[in-house]
Order: structure tokens, then sequence, then C-alpha cells
């Protein structure tokens, strides 16, 4: 055949592939959530998080510690409470004493380097299971975001370094920006979730925090799957509100989004890739469907390519010790 173009002269060699891979992924742009439980020597599994534990501080360190050594330096932190501090106001989140304040300061003294950013939203204190304040079955918007921004003080002061509001309520993040600023922590960023999907995803996650909302959805608050433009609109007012880096969320299933987003706004782009997406992959490996490796790679990556510049994922410890070899 007389070809002019053969495009599969590129992809000959390993080497070749190697010269012109348009995508990278470093250790650095990993970050790890974590779940926390009180206690002492802690490891609780997580059905449906084959590999991932809930940890008692004094365990979390040690995974910390071990997290470090691979070149992965930023953690997001959820606590998971017993039901009896969970109430419908979620008092239990503006304790400076509590589960995820008293460990940011742990972790703050042992190890200055790392970037702690804690997750804000009322789920894993709320005896009603969502992410606000519940009255009359309605989930209320400005009560909620009084409580999230008086909680963002009582991390900044116990060490984070990001907040992270996961709530998706109006106006939160302007909140959050003044009430950090007017107690003096200027240098306290923010990190939305500017896209937060009510996503079938997060099913795992609501397992390991014991979270699952008692009546209804989140559809009132997250996103609709079928909506990309609405998107953009987070994006605006969350930047303009002064978010430091906005997320989109779930990853997979929106590559589309995280696309969209990179193009539209200036601030770095996370992508979270969540529980369900973790867990389909580690069932699917156990079922003998899909290489685990391979297709944790791939997946990460792909996030890369649509234009994620931070990734989310359960998955950080094993792909960075994939990309340290
Ligand atoms: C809480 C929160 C959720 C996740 C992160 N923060 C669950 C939810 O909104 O129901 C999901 C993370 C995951 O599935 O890995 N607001």
């Amino acid at each position: 055949m007389k070809l002019t173009q053969r495009p599969r002269r590129n992809r000959r060699s390993e080497a070749l592939r190697q010269m012109i891979a348009e995508t990278e992924l470093r250790v650095s742009q990993l970050v790890l959530p974590l779940f926390l439980v009180e206690g002492k020597g802690q490891k609780q599994a997580i059905a449906s998080m084959p590999g991932i534990f809930r940890l008692s501080p004094d365990l979390i360190l040690e995974e910390i510690g071990k997290a470090a050594q691979l070149g992965v330096k930023t953690f997001d932190l959820f606590p998971a409470l017993p039901e009896s501090k969970k109430d419908s106001t979620g008092t239990e989140s503006l304790n400076p004493n509590g589960l995820l304040p008293t460990t940011l300061k742990m972790i703050r003294d042992k190890y200055p380097d790392v970037t702690l950013i804690t997750d804000v939203a009322l789920d894993p204190y709320s005896s009603d299971g969502h992410d606000g304040v519940v009255r009359d079955g309605i989930i209320v918007n400005d009560e909620t975001v009084e409580i999230l921004a008086k909680m963002c003080v009582v991390h900044a002061k116990a060490g984070a370094d990001m907040v992270s509001p996961s709530d998706m309520m109006d106006g939160r993040v302007g909140a959050i920006r003044e009430m950090l600023d007017s107690e003096g922590f200027t240098d306290t960023g923010i990190l939305s979730y500017s896209v937060k999907y009510a996503s079938s995803f997060y099913g795992p996650f609501r397992e390991a925090l014991d979270s699952a909302p008692k009546f209804g959805d989140k559809k009132t608050y997250q996103m609709d799957f079928r909506n990309s433009r609405e998107a953009l609109r987070e994006i605006d007012l969350d930047v303009a509100e002064g978010a430091d880096m906005v997320m989109v969320k779930p990853a997979l299933s929106y590559l589309d989004v995280i696309a969209k987003v990179k193009a539209h706004c200036n601030v770095p782009v996370a992508a979270y890739n969540v529980s369900g997406e973790y867990g389909l992959i580690k069932a699917g490996a156990k079922a003998g469907i899909i290489d685990e490796t391979r297709a944790m790679v791939e997946t990460l990556y792909s996030m890369r390519r649509a234009g994620a510049d931070v990734i989310f994922t359960y998955f950080a410890l094993p792909m960075a010790e994939w990309l340290n070899t």
C-alpha cells in the first residue's frame, strides 16, 4: 500500500512512545484521602474499599510517614464519628478538641512540611446524614454556611493548610474566605468542591463514614449529572468568591467536565477519583475482569489528560509506587 501517513511509525518502540507521550503524572500531584477514627491501634477495614482503612490518630501518623517516603505529601482528612457524637446541626464539627482538630495538630507537629486539607461539610457530624442543617425536610443554605465558616476556623487553628468545602451550599466560599480573613487566617487556602455531582459513585465513602443520608438524596444541593454548562456557573462563582483551587467530582464519568473547567478558569483544577471508582476497579480486578494496576494507571492518566492538575485518589500510594519504579 502506498501511504504517506502511517501513524503507527510513531508507536514502533517503547522508547519512541516514551519520547512523544503527551501526558505526565507526578507523585506530587496525588492527594491521599484518609479516614480517621477515635482510639488507639484502630485499623478498621471498609468492605467496599479493599486496601483502605479507618485509622486511629496513631496509625494515621504512621500512614502519613509511609506516604511521605513515597513522595505523597498532601492529605485530605475525613473523621468517622460514632452516632452518639452526631446531631442535627453538627455541633461536634465546631469542637476544637474533636477528633479531626486534635489529629491535625498531631500531624502538624510531627510532619511540618506535609500539606493538610480538610473536608468541610456537615455529613460526618449530622444525625440526618446530610451536608447541611435540615429543617422540615429541607437542607437550609444560609444557616449551614455560617456553621461551615466557623468549622473552617477550627480547622485552620489546628493546622489545616487548605479547607475544602464539599457541601455545595451557595455562597459558602465567600463566607469562608471572609471568616478566615477576619480571624487572621489570610494564608489558609480554599480548595472548593465547586462542581460536585449527585452521584451513585459515593457509596463506599458513605460506608466508610457511616454517613449516608437518613432520608432523601442530595439532589437539591449537588449537581445534576446531565449538566455541564452549570459547572461553569459554579466555577465562576467560587473563583469570584475567593477559591484558590476548584474541584470536579466524581472524575471518571466527568472527564468532559474537567476539560471544560480547565479551559474556562485560571486556578488549578482538581479531580476526585471517588470511592465508587476505586471500589469498582478493585472489584473488577478481583473478579478477573481487568488488571488492577493497568486500570489504575490508565484511569489516573485519563484524568490528567482531561486537564486535572491535582488528583484525589485512594490509589495514591500504589500509584506513587508505580511512578517511582
Ligand atoms: C461529603 C463528601 C462526600 C465525598 C467527599 N466529601 C460524600 C457525599 O457527598 O455524599 C465523597 C468521596 C468519595 O466518594 O470518595 N460531603
